[in-house]
């Protein structure tokens, strides 16, 4: 998306004149109509209009949360990376337009710590991806029983699933206001709305996402700010990779190595019409879509970006 917009002239470029009358360009546009259907000559390109949004992104330095900061700066856009820890990844796409501010997202404080810093480096927010999320500290998912959590486990999961969402949307939604509107963006799961057996309290937290999705959308579509949820299916990220992550887990439960689990174990066991588990720059690339004014009629939905797990759904 961005290559495409790279490839064309810079408006203040056009707006000489110079580079309309170079020869190699009236060519290149003339071919370029010749292309086109003439019923598609009016339509505008795949422009995200994301330059020069600010855009915060929790869990932003791994996984789904990095993919989405990677995508959102190549689109323009200026944005506020929050997690524990920045990461080698995260390091490396360091420029005048990333900020990283680390933090614990379990802390009440820090959502509008995050907001904050957004407000003071770039001045507002115009975005907000709340992706923080899976197992809080001390904790392995997957869970193969509702009896193998407790109170202190429920409450920490809805700590980190929801209720950082919560005070991120309370924190942000009046610097949108500000700007005359905004876009959420929250990263459920599948699980919310296919729950099986296996972790309950992730599902449920999952769920009151979902569902704060919808109320959310009622409430503010009047107001410019638009909020969607995306729901990955199982996604390769650090938290099914790392030593220790869920696909260690699933193969000692399956009896299977690590390489089988992942490549055709768990897509097998989920029903993946594809076969394969999502990328995360799968899920990044909507997203971003949805965080665009281009979705400029889309609030309150759920997104898929599963692989097909949810098909019967
Ligand atoms: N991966 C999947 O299969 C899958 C499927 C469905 C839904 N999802 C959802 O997608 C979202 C992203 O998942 P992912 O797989 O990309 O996760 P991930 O690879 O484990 O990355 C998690 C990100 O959140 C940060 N983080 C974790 N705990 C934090 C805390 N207490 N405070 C601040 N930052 C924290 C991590 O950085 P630090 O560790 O440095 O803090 C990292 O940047 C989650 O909401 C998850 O529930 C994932």
């Amino acid at each position: 998306m961005a290559a495409a917009r790279a490839a064309r002239p810079a408006p203040a470029e056009l707006r000489t004149g110079a580079l309309r009358r170079d020869p190699d360009v009236v060519h290149a546009v003339t071919e370029n109509r010749r292309r086109v259907p003439s019923h598609c000559r009016n339509v505008r390109a795949m422009d995200l209009e994301l330059d020069g949004k600010i855009a915060v992104v929790t869990g932003g330095s791994k996984g789904i949360g990095l993919a989405t900061t990677r995508t959102l700066l190549a689109e323009g856009a200026r944005v506020v990376a929050a997690s524990r820890r920045p990461g080698t990844a995260l390091e490396s796409l360091a420029g005048p337009d990333l900020l990283h501010v680390a933090v614990d997202l379990m802390d009440p404080a820090a959502p509008a710590e995050v907001v904050a810093a957004a407000v003071r480096a770039f001045g507002g927010v115009d975005v907000l991806v709340n992706n923080v999320g899976g197992p809080p500290p001390g904790a392995t998912l997957p869970r193969f029983s509702f009896m193998a959590g407790d109170d202190a486990d429920w409450q920490s999961m809805f700590e980190l699933n929801l209720f950082s969402a919560v005070r991120a949307v309370r924190a942000a939604v009046p610097c949108m206001l500000e700007r005359g509107g905004g876009a959420v963006v929250n990263v459920s799961t599948g699980s919310a709305r296919a729950p099986g057996a296996m972790n309950a309290d992730y599902a449920a937290a999952k769920a009151g996402l979902t569902v704060l999705t919808k109320a959310l959308s009622e409430e503010y579509a009047p107001q410019g700010i638009r909020v969607n949820t995306v729901s990955p299916g199982p996604v390769r990220t650090p938290w099914w990779t790392d030593e220790g992550g869920a696909a260690d887990v699933l193969a000692a439960a399956f009896g299977t190595d690590r390489d089988s689990l992942l490549t055709t174990v768990a897509p097998e066991a989920m029903h993946l019409s594809t076969g394969r588990r999502v990328d995360p720059q799968e899920v990044a690339d909507v997203i971003v879509l949805l965080a665009s004014p281009r979705s400029a009629s889309t609030t309150g939905a759920d997104v898929a970006v599963d692989a097909g797990f949810l098909k019967q759904t």
